[in-house]
Parts: structure tokens; C-alpha cells; sequence
């Protein structure tokens, strides 16, 4: 809670921005800065079995200017799926403050329309990622209203939220792809569990009415517990392996998403890449004691 206060302070970010940061402290979460590294990636774990959502990093955006690079820069990199016919196997990842949620609902509405346009043409699907819990009610309207044209637009739900388990029961429908992940943002206790225990318990609780519904569950986590408890329940609820799937991030337990995928289920790893780095890898740094000391060590020149 700590580090993701601290994160948003305007000294921190120029003092971990300009440290001389070994390179491969980023470089293990962050598959590079341009199209042309994520595009790397994105073949080398398809090759591996293993589908991938790609994130263009950026958010909060504060300008039209800025929101409308976010859009042009989606589409690049869906033009190039397209011409790499990688369609089928890799989606897109897209934070609406990206494309100007802070200035005006619609337009960032608008302008995940226009992404999702393009991934349609380019075979491919778009997630909306959730953010801080001050955006849900905005983005679960924003999803809605896509997915008049769009039903494939996939949702997340964050287990932390006290909510969470009544939008799941309202996202398990036919068709409706939902991402469920604990919680990357800090958030108060009248909005969000805060213990570890709770939000686990939760994180059960919502797998339970995912799989049990008829929707399409992406199990977003690495936490080895509750990968065996969404495994058992889609046994228990007769779920063919196509019918969900896992999701991890890049970087992390790498093994983990290889030993998946070998034993038939369907893993897709979310691979962030941009210039933009700072908030998605100040997240990473909070979930994990071991992050942090690692970076710390190398901001050390150890
Ligand atoms: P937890 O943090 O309890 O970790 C369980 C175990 O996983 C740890 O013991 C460790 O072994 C390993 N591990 C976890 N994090 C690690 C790290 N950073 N480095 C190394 N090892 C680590 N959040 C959000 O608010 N909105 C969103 O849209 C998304 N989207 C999203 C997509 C995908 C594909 C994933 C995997 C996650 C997200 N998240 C997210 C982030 C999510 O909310 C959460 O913060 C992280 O996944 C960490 O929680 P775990 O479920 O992994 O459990």
C-alpha cells in the first residue's frame, strides 16, 4: 500500500524514472519499448504454445492529443498482428484512461471503439483492463456499450472490490469473456477488502460463479492456489478446456505458464511494452517484497 502511495508522487517517479536502472530490472517485466520488441515476444510465446494479450503502456492520459496517439499506436500494432496473421492468438489489452476516460466518458468510448474496430478486422479481440476503483462504474458502462457491437470486448473484475462477486454473477453470460485478477491499485476498505485472506476468499468466490456460468473465464493470477482451485472447479462444472482460460504476466513464473500450457489448458500471457513504464512497473514492485529488494539492489549497482 505503501509503495503504490508513494508511486503517485510526482519526486518518486523523476527519482526511479531517472535512476541509472540496470536495464534488466525493467526488461523482466516489460517485453521492450517499440512495436517491433513486442512483436518479438508475441512470436516467441506463441511458439511456445501460449496465446498473448499485448498492452501498449500508458494511462492517465490528460489531452486529446495524447488519448488520440494512444489510438493511433493500437492500431499500428493491430496492423501488425494482421500482417503477421497473428490474430487468432493474440489480443489486445487497453486501459481506457489511456484513451481519455479522465477527460470525457465518451470520448474514451469512442475511441475503444475505433480499437475495437480494428482488432475486428485484424481477427482479434480487445480486454478492457480495470484500474483504479474511482474508474469501475465508468468502464463496466463503457463495456456494455461496446459490446452492443462488439459481444467479444472482454471485462475484468478485481476480487479486492467488495463488489466483485455481484458483477461477476451480472458479467457470467453467454459469450461474455471476464478477466479476473486480485487487484493491482490501492483502494479503501469500504470499497476493497484489504487482507490478503479476503481477497483470496473472494477470488474463490468469484471463480466459483464464473465457472458455474456460461460465460468465458480468464483466471488472471499466479498464485499456485488458486490456479489448482479454478482447475478443480472447472472439472467439477464439466468445462472443456477451450471454455476458459489462464492468464499471467510476462516475466512472471515463466515455468509456470510452459507447464500449463503443456498439459492442455489454455494460457495467455499479458506482455506490457512502451515507453511508458513507470506505473505498470511500480505495480509489479508492490505485489512483491522480492521485486522490490531486487530493484533496490540494482538502483545499488549490486
Ligand atoms: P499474489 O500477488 O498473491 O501472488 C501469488 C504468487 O505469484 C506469489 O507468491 C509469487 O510467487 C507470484 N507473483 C505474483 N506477483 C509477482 C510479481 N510481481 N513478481 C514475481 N512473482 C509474483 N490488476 C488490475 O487491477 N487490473 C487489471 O486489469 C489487471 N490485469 C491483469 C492481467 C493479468 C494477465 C494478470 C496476471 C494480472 C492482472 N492484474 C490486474 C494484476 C493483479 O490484480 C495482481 O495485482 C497480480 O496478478 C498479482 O496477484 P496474484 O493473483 O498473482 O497473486
Amino acid at each position: 500500500q505503501a509503495l503504490l502511495a508513494a508511486a503517485r508522487s510526482g519526486a518518486v517517479r523523476t527519482v526511479v524514472e531517472r535512476a541509472p536502472l540496470s536495464r534488466d530490472v525493467v526488461r523482466r517485466f516489460i517485453a521492450g519499448e517499440t512495436t517491433e520488441d513486442a512483436m518479438k515476444a508475441t512470436e516467441r510465446l506463441v511458439g511456445e504454445g501460449l496465446m498473448v494479450s499485448l498492452d501498449v503502456l500508458g494511462e492517465d492520459v490528460q489531452d486529446r492529443g495524447q488519448a488520440e496517439t494512444t489510438v493511433r499506436n493500437y492500431t499500428a500494432l493491430l496492423d501488425r498482428l494482421a500482417a503477421a496473421g497473428l490474430g487468432n492468438r493474440a489480443e489486445v489489452s487497453l486501459k481506457l484512461t489511456a484513451v481519455g476516460q479522465a477527460l470525457d466518458e465518451d470520448l474514451a468510448l469512442d475511441n475503444a471503439r475505433r480499437i475495437c474496430a480494428a482488432a475486428r478486422t485484424a481477427s482479434t479481440t480487445v480486454t478492457l483492463d480495470m484500474e483504479d476503483h474511482t474508474t469501475v462504474d465508468s468502464t463496466l458502462r463503457v463495456v456494455t456499450e461496446l459490446r452492443r457491437d462488439f459481444p467479444d470486448v472482454g471485462a475484468v473484475i478485481q476480487a479486492y472490490l467488495r463488489r466483485a462477486e455481484e458483477h461477476c454473477a451480472e458479467l457470467a453470460y453467454e459469450g461474455s469473456r471476464v478477466r479476473l485478477c486480485k487487484g493491482a491499485y490501492a483502494a479503501p476498505d469500504t470499497i476493497a477488502f484489504q487482507s490478503r485472506e479476503d481477497v483470496d476468499k473472494s477470488y474463490v468466490r468469484c471463480t466459483k460463479v464464473l465457472m458455474a456460468g456460461s460465460g468465458y473465464p480468464m483466471l488472471a493470477t499466479h498464485d499456485p492456489r488458486l490456479i489448482d482451485i479454478a482447475g478443480a472447479l472447472a472439472v467439477m462444472n464439466d468445462r472443456d478446456p477451450e471454455s476458459f482460460e489462464y492468464q499471467l504476466l510476462y516475466g512472471i513464473r515463466p515455468n509456470e505458464q510452459r507447464r500449463l500450457a503443456g498439459q492442455d489448458a489454455q494460457v495467455r500471457v499479458y506482455v506490457a511494452y512502451g515507453a511508458e513504464w513507470y506505473g505498470y512497473f511500480m505495480r509489479r514492485l508492490a505485489e512483491r517484497p522480492a521485486n522490490l529488494a531486487f530493484f533496490l539492489r540494482s538502483l545499488a549497482g549490486k
